[in-house]
């Protein structure tokens, strides 16, 4: 599946400092995302190839076809983008990649590709970290949050609320002590057949689910702090699935009964530890990206709670919500602005805590 879209769009965090184009290359897991974003103009051009149907047979990634796949996607796409951003090698002053959280194999395409092509043409690379793409992703909308925000990252592989203070200064609210909130939808979706990825597949069929006819518990609310737990929740998925009969023996209305169960508590649990987080750290801004932030229910329910306490909700557009170069591409800008560039030694980092991140120090 391959979607391209260009278009310039212009953030205001880049106004009054020299013009940079950067292109941005995303291979951490199962999407090939490549884009180019400049300074002055906003972003330029990208294009993502999705492997999903690629892994949806095997109900999850498998790891080493994810990186034999981005071998054959990034190269194509880097020339798709720039020809669609009517950019030329020369024109370029950075090359941005993802140098990490991810699979190690995958982010290692990405990286090999970015720095031969930057060596080549004779410009900087810059490592970029992904969840800081995820984070600020929102700040690619006209609209876009000024620091200091609370933060829900919600994706397949994190869930995290942490406060931005400034570019590149995270503190670490709370994190799911098990699974992460997505990768928990796309679990609890494969227990009822529904396929991969889970949680577009739950969303959708939640719509049709009776309410009040199960309930899920809400784990970690009902103590302080803002830690989460979710694989509790897969445990009373599958328990319910067999309380009738197994998965086999479900009906469609006891799967969209079980979908909206599982949304609603998730939603519920996300939710509650936003309002707290919020009240904590007293922001009055929230932003909440990566894949489940695309989630509908989700976003509404946040966006009622947050409305009552006087605190605004930024998101990213849906398609910058999951994986993508442009996030990449723009976390990239910001760094290389910042006079950081990638050391020699090509280097990967599948675990990278995200308050491991230098501040940068942005003029303006
Ligand atoms: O950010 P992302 O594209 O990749 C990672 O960095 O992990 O997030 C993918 C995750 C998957 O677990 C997928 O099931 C979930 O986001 N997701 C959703 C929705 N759309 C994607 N979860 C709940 N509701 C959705 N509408
Ligand atoms: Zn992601």
């Amino acid at each position: 599946m391959q979607i391209r879209s260009s278009g310039a769009i212009m953030a205001p965090v880049f106004q009054g400092v020299s013009i940079m184009r950067v292109l941005g290359i995303e291979s951490s897991c199962d999407e090939t995302g490549v884009a180019i974003y400049d300074t002055d103009a906003g972003l330029l051009g990208q294009a993502l190839y999705s492997q999903v149907e690629m892994h949806a047979r095997f109900g999850g990634v498998v790891p080493e076809l994810a990186s034999r796949d981005h071998v054959q996607r990034v190269l194509p796409l880097v020339k798709q983008v720039m020809a669609d951003a009517d950019t030329t090698a020369d024109q370029l002053d950075g090359i941005a990649y993802t140098a990490g959280p991810g699979l190690a194999g995958a982010l290692l395409v990405g990286a090999g590709v970015a720095r031969s092509l930057a060596f080549g043409w004779g410009i900087p690379a810059v490592e970029v970290h992904h969840m800081e793409g995820h984070l600020l992703a929102p700040l690619l909308e006209p609209d876009a949050p000024a620091f200091p925000f609370v933060a829900l990252l919600v994706s397949g592989g994190h869930t995290l609320l942490l406060e931005a203070r400034s570019l590149g200064d995270y503190a670490i609210l709370g994190e799911s002590v098990d699974d992460a909130a997505g990768e928990a939808f796309d679990k609890a979706a494969k227990m009822m057949g529904l396929g991969y990825p889970g949680g577009p597949r739950i969303a959708a069929l939640a719509e049709k689910g009776t309410p009040g006819r199960f309930r899920f518990p809400r784990p970690m609310t009902d103590r302080p702090g803002l830690d989460m737990s979710f694989s509790g929740l897969k445990t009373f998925t599958l328990n319910t699935i067999n309380d009738l009969g197994g998965k086999d023996a479900l009906s469609e209305q006891d799967r969209a009964d079980i979908a909206l169960a599982f949304e609603e508590a998730s939603v519920d649990t996300l939710v509650i530890k936003c309002r707290r987080a919020v009240e904590q750290t007293g922001d009055k801004r929230l932003v909440m990206a990566g894949g489940v932030s695309a989630n509908r229910a989700l976003r509404a329910k946040l966006a009622e709670q947050m409305k009552k306490r006087g605190v605004q909700v930024f998101y990213p557009a849906p398609q910058y919500c999951t994986d993508n170069g442009a996030m990449i591409a723009f976390a990239g800008a910001l760094r290389l602005q910042a006079g950081e560039s990638a050391e020699l030694p090509i280097k990967v980092r599948p675990r990278w805590p995200l308050t491991e991140l230098e501040k940068l120090q942005v003029e303006s």
